[in-house]
């Protein structure tokens, strides 16, 4: 057999390259090319073919997955309605923001409703787990641990044992003998999804892999464990906030960016079915710079508030600062505020935050941002029961968005009572909102702020 010759793989993207460079061709990421083992290809193919199924032979399975609810109605939600069999979902997420938890309290749940759960840790040793299990007050629920990182001994163990639901914490520190490098490496971690995925479709057993994320935001190790799962879910929330975000990033059995919301206390993870109430708890009297945006989570509307403080700089070049918003989105928004609306921001400190922790996405809430920004630098405060929602152009002109009902629905649940929005928005029954279509930037500004 000839000897192969090791392979550098791109530890961000996976890429494999013939020599070590400073710089990934495929990803364009730098120091990120390592030396690894090559990937053992296994025993040659006997030459069969691989079996056919005719389409029309599946339409008399059911069309919607049979699914197991954990009982976590935040955890069903974002799975699209709960478990499926022979799924794999990866749980992504910054050390210490909670995984464990967040599954050790998963498995319970779903083990208290009937569903078998194997809950292996590589992190920790059993007599650890089942100390944390004890402080959630989860020991009645029937969960089998084990403490174990050589995945060949694990899968043997799940084969033996077939549960419904094997949860793996975390794929990083699973090794197998057939491959040659560390555990935590691209080809180990590569390798080692590699066989839980292919074991979770073949027995129907439900996988969930846990993995750690690096410091910008990649689930270490190489991406292509998010395209070998059907699910990939992300815990993420601030550390000084006790909020944690469980938000659907992929999904092959429900809408994506759907999320739940918990929080941490000193009794495990609570679930918050109201986050809305949740994130502007803590207003008080209207002040200048704050404006609620009613936006869309996933399915759910989201109430959250947006704060601006505008102060002279004595910078040359002034502060952006923004949290929990793209700050190239503010810059954008800035750039219209001077040139459509005739507001500079030139000379100004300026400091952007949402409210509880929370990350807003949706260019929806465009019209909150530069409501809260013009509101902080004329320092008028904005009505407290108003919540605002549009996508901003680059012309000045305000574009309608999705689920305008839904959206003065919740607030209309919430106590807000009037509402700005784009102009030819579908406003439905309007909810007994007093809604304000503008269709302008320049509009809006002028008739709330006299600017
Ligand atoms: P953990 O689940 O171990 O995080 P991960 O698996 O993502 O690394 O969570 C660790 C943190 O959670 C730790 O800082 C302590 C905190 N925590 C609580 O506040 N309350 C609790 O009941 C538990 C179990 C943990
Ligand atoms: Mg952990």
């Amino acid at each position: 057999m000839a000897k192969s010759s090791p392979v550098f793989t791109c530890s961000a993207c996976g890429a494999v390259h013939k020599k070590w460079a400073g710089r990934c061709d495929a990803c364009g990421a730098w120091n990120t090319i390592v030396e690894e083992a090559p990937l053992s290809t296994g025993p040659k193919s006997l030459g069969l073919k691989g079996r056919l199924l005719p389409l029309t032979d599946l339409a008399t399975q059911e069309a919607e997955p049979p699914r197991a609810g954990s009982g976590m109605e935040e955890l069903d939600r974002v799975l699209g309605g709960g478990l499926v069999p022979a799924s794999a979902i990866l749980v992504g997420g910054d050390p210490g923001i909670g995984k464990s938890t967040l599954l050790l309290q998963a498995a319970a749940s779903f083990a208290r409703r009937g569903v078998k759960c194997l809950y292996i840790s590589g992190e920790e040793a059993a007599a650890q787990v089942r100390m944390r299990a004890q402080r959630l007050g989860l020991t009645d629920a029937p969960v089998a641990l084990g403490a174990e990182t050589n995945l060949r001994d694990i899968l043997t163990t799940l084969d033996a044992e077939r549960p419904g639901l094997a949860i793996i914490d975390s794929i990083q520190t699973m090794w197998l003998d057939t491959v040659d490098s560390a555990p935590g490496s691209v080809s180990q971690v590569r390798a080692a999804a590699h066989e839980l995925v292919t074991f979770a479709k073949r027995r129907g057993v439900a996988v969930i892999l846990v993995g750690h994320v690096t410091k910008d935001g990649q689930i270490a190790g190489p991406r292509v464990v998010e395209h070998m799962v059907d699910t990939v879910l992300y815990f993420e929330g601030e550390r000084g906030h006790q909020f944690r975000i469980l938000r659907a990033v992929k999904n092959r059995f429900g809408p994506a960016d759907e999320i739940g919301v918990f929080e941490m206390t000193g009794a495990g993870l609570q679930q918050v079915a109201n986050p809305s109430a949740l994130f502007l708890s803590d207003r008080d009297t209207p002040a200048p710079g704050s404006a609620v945006f009613a936006g869309i989570e996933g399915t759910r509307p989201v109430l959250t508030e947006i704060q601006a403080l505008v102060a002279p700089s004595n910078l040359g070049t002034p502060r952006r600062t923004v949290v929990g918003l793209d700050s190239g989105r503010l810059s954008t928004i800035l750039a219209v505020l001077e040139a459509r609306c005739g507001i500079p921001f030139a000379g100004l400190d300026v400091f952007l935050n949402v409210a509880g922790g929370m990350r807003v996405s949706e260019p929806a809430a465009d019209l909150a941002v530069a409501a809260a920004l013009v509101s902080a630098r004329e320092d008028v405060a904005i009505p407290p029961d108003m919540v605002l929602f549009g996508e901003i152009s680059l012309s000045g002109a305000l574009r309608p968005v999705t689920q305008t009902e839904n959206r003065l629905k919740e607030a209309s649940k919430l106590g807000f009572s009037q509402a700005v929005a784009p102009s030819r928005s579908k406003l439905g029954q309007g909810e007994g909102m007093r809604v304000r279509q503008m269709p302008d930037l320049a509009a809006f500004v002028g008739e709330m702020f006299g600017a």
